[in-house]
């Protein structure tokens, strides 16, 4: 199986790369801005139409993993040309390259495409973004069903795991350091260790699955909730942890309150780790 993970030095790609060459896949992997070396790596701006058609009938995989994206949901409201640029006009030239050479296209989306006055979304629930990140991505899905014929729209939620910061190392850091930390209490999602859903991308890829899959963490969970759990496993001081609520966030892009995922179609192929094996797994992979 030959396989190229574009955005392979983000934080999913990182993962995936890793587990795909356990896995004995012929892994490449594209980065942007961060370099990463090593045999099959290389740069590429999936924005630059040419450079892209250029490199995917160069590697000419078997499956591409599109996993780059403009990810800082901030900065997509503040600066939107980049966010369209990246994530609806960078994943259309993906996907005709993907197409072109006739391989399977993985387009990795987000539980932002819900609204979040729901919960526990199923993979045909109606989306309805509240922010600009979130459109960006839907649009992303729609241009991958316009344009393959052989693909999967893998949905995850607030993913953590090693190798890049993010909220869950975040917690660590700041606790480690006796850092007060403010958490909401009232804001739910599916937290998703890389590794779990680079597991469940793999099973995606092996099984040939087609169409929406909603591959995140095993529990719908608040962000304070979470925290709780990271705090006991780390037996890292819970008192510094201090319970606010979303409005109490200045946040420039609205955020949905509840963009939990149903995780039960996934469950049938691999069963995603519920919180507390995530996070235990997480530790092994840091070694703390
Ligand atoms: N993070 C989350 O909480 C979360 C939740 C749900 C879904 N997702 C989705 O999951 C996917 C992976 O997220 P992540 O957290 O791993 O992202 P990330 O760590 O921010 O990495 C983004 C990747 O995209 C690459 N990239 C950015 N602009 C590019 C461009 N113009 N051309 C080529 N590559 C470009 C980056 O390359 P350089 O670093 O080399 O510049 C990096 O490899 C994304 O599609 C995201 O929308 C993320």
């Amino acid at each position: 199986m030959k396989v190229l993970v574009i955005g392979g030095s983000g934080l999913l790609g990182t993962k995936l790369r890793e587990v795909f060459e356990k896995n004995n896949y012929d892994v490449y992997a594209s980065f942007h801005d961060n370099v990463v070396t090593g045999k099959n790596c290389f740069q590429m701006d999936i924005t630059q139409k040419d450079d892209v058609f250029r490199v995917i009938k160069k590697v000419s995989p078997d499956v591409v993993v599109h996993t780059a994206a403009y990810t800082n949901v901030d900065g997509c409201e503040k600066n939107r040309r980049q966010a369209f640029d990246v994530n609806v006009n960078g994943t259309e030239n993906v996907a005709s390259a993907v197409e072109k050479i006739g391989a399977t296209l993985i387009y990795i989306s987000t539980d932002y495409v819900f609204d979040g006055e729901k919960g526990f979304y199923k993979e045909d629930d109606l989306a309805n973004p509240v922010n600009y990140y979130g459109l960006t991505k839907l649009e992303g899905e729609e241009v991958v069903k316009k344009i393959c014929s052989n693909f999967a729209i893998a949905r995850a939620s607030v993913l953590y795991g090693s190798n890049k910061i993010n909220f869950v190392t975040w917690i660590i850091d700041q606790l480690e350091k006796g850092e007060q930390i403010n958490i909401v209490t009232d804001q739910y999602v599916s937290p998703t260790l890389n590794i779990d859903l680079a597991e469940q991308l793999m099973c995606l890829i092996e099984e040939k699955s087609r169409g929406i899959f909603h591959t995140a963490g095993g529990e719908r969970i608040s962000r304070y909730d979470l925290t709780i759990v990271v705090a006991d496993v780390f037996s890292l001081d819970k008192d510094l942890i201090n319970p606010i609520k979303m409005e109490d966030f200045n946040w420039l892009a609205k955020r949905p309150i509840d963009s939990s995922l149903n995780v039960s179609k996934i469950s049938e192929i691999k069963k995603p780790y519920i919180v507390k094996e995530a996070v235990k797994l997480l530790q092994e992979d840091i070694g703390r």
